[in-house]
């Protein structure tokens, strides 16, 4: 894949034929967004050519996908940002590094795309992944009350600005 992060060493971007295994790490992963497999393989099917907009980042191990993230790039008319929009690693296969190797490639990709931001929103409970997201240099910049059901909780939204304003970055 062309556009594949060169400083995300071991990142490779999903196809048709992770689709199990990323549907999978979703269901294993209850703290992550919980969409539908057809959702994957609508991303996962489109050509980077067709759709530029939308990528799944994926970890192997061995013969495993350990773990994948999902981003997308939001464009206005004078800037540019990037969702992350999903996660997981695999259970048996966390505090290994894999989460920090996801991340740094969406926010490489978003550097790539001329994008001068990268937004999350995280269950405030997630302490994994929120502590993930500061290490990598997000910052809580909002909160949306009551905003996740089963169980309830706030959204912290989070943002990563790219270094130099995005002048030709993120
Ligand atoms: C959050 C998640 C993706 C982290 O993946 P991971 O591969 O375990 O993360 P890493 O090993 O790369 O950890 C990088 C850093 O994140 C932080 N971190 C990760 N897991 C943590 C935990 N359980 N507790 C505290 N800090 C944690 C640490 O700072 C860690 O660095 P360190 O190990 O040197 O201390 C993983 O726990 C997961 O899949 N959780 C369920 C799904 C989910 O929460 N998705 C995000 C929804 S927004």
């Amino acid at each position: 894949m062309t556009d594949l992060p060169a400083s995300a060493a071991g990142v490779r971007l999903g196809t048709l034929a992770d689709l199990d295994a990323i549907f999978a790490l979703q269901q294993s992963a209850p703290e992550c967004a919980q969409w539908p497999r057809a959702t994957y393989a609508a991303i996962l099917t489109a050509a980077p050519e067709v759709n530029p907009q939308r990528r799944i980042f994926c970890v192997q191990r061995g013969e495993h996908v350990a773990g994948f993230a999902v981003a997308s790039l939001l464009r206005a008319a004078h800037t540019g940002a990037c969702e992350l929009e999903n996660m997981a690693v695999a259970p048996a296969g966390r505090r290994l590094g894999v989460g920090r190797m996801l991340v740094t490639a969406v926010l490489t990709w978003s550097q790539q795309q001329r994008a001068e931001s990268v937004h999350l929103e995280v269950r405030a409970a997630n302490g994994a992944a929120v502590q993930l997201y500061e290490r990598l240099g997000f910052v809580a910049l909002g909160r949306r009350p009551a905003y996740y059901s089963h169980p309830v909780d706030d959204a912290v939204q989070m943002t990563w600005i790219a270094d130099g304003g995005g002048a030709a970055s993120c």
